[in-house]
């Protein structure tokens, strides 16, 4: 998956599955081109405006996960994220080895138990299947324990060749979202990663 369209596994993305051996085929062969590298500016400016360390934050569809980084080195204390690609998976719990304010889980996100205070969307949105939209909305519904809140950004935009990314706008997401979510922001976001200025939408959603 790449942002632009000249990535080569766009093209054949169509007849995939999108399914662990597709991500994790994603992470082995380093066609990785959503990777900013950096937490993403928006999410870090939320980020540095909560008050309780101590918050419930789950990040799905995690991948590097430079927003944990950010959260750990902010000193936040319970921050679990979880991503269906074993390889990329072994490398973070190598990598986040004996750190307890961090939770690494291998597995599918719909298929995920708990309830948490925040959940960040990073591109995650945008990798599954639009068919599971609607799943989605609810799993997220039911994962945020009340008053919870989902955060992050998605693309304002089409995608000339079929995803994943896979694209939309605030219409088609409004429609989706308002049935379980209070949109607290929902609006273009002003403070995009540079290569993604003017095609995002910084969300902050509250369960309903
Ligand atoms: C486009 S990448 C984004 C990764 C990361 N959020 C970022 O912005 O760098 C999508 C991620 O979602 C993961 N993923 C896809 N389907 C998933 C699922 N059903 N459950 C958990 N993770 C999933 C993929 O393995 C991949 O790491």
């Amino acid at each position: 998956m790449e942002d632009n369209k000249t990535d080569k596994c766009c093209t054949e993305s169509k007849q995939l599955n999108l399914g662990q051996s597709y991500w994790n085929k994603q992470y082995e062969s380093n066609t990785t081109g959503w990777d900013l590298g950096e937490v993403s500016p928006p999410l870090k400016a939320y980020i540095d405006q909560i008050q309780n360390k101590n918050c419930r934050i789950l990040i799905p569809g995690c991948g590097n996960t430079y927003e944990a980084d950010y959260l750990l080195q902010q000193d936040f204390t319970n921050i679990t994220i979880i991503d269906i690609a074993p390889i990329l998976v072994e490398n973070l719990k190598n990598k986040y080895a004996d750190n307890p304010n961090i939770h690494i889980i291998l597995g599918d996100f719909f298929t995920l138990h708990g309830q948490f205070d925040l959940i960040i969307e990073q591109t995650f949105f945008c990798a599954l299947n639009p068919s599971l939209r609607e799943s989605y909305v609810k799993k997220m519904n039911e994962l945020l324990a009340p008053n919870g809140k989902l955060m992050g950004v998605l693309f304002d935009r089409t995608f000339e060749i079929d995803g994943p990314p896979f694209g939309g706008n605030q219409e088609e997401y409004k429609k989706l979202f308002e049935a379980n979510f209070d949109f607290i922001h929902f609006m273009p976001c002003y403070n995009s990663y540079h290569k993604r200025a003017n095609t995002e939408l910084f969300i902050l959603l509250q369960k309903k």
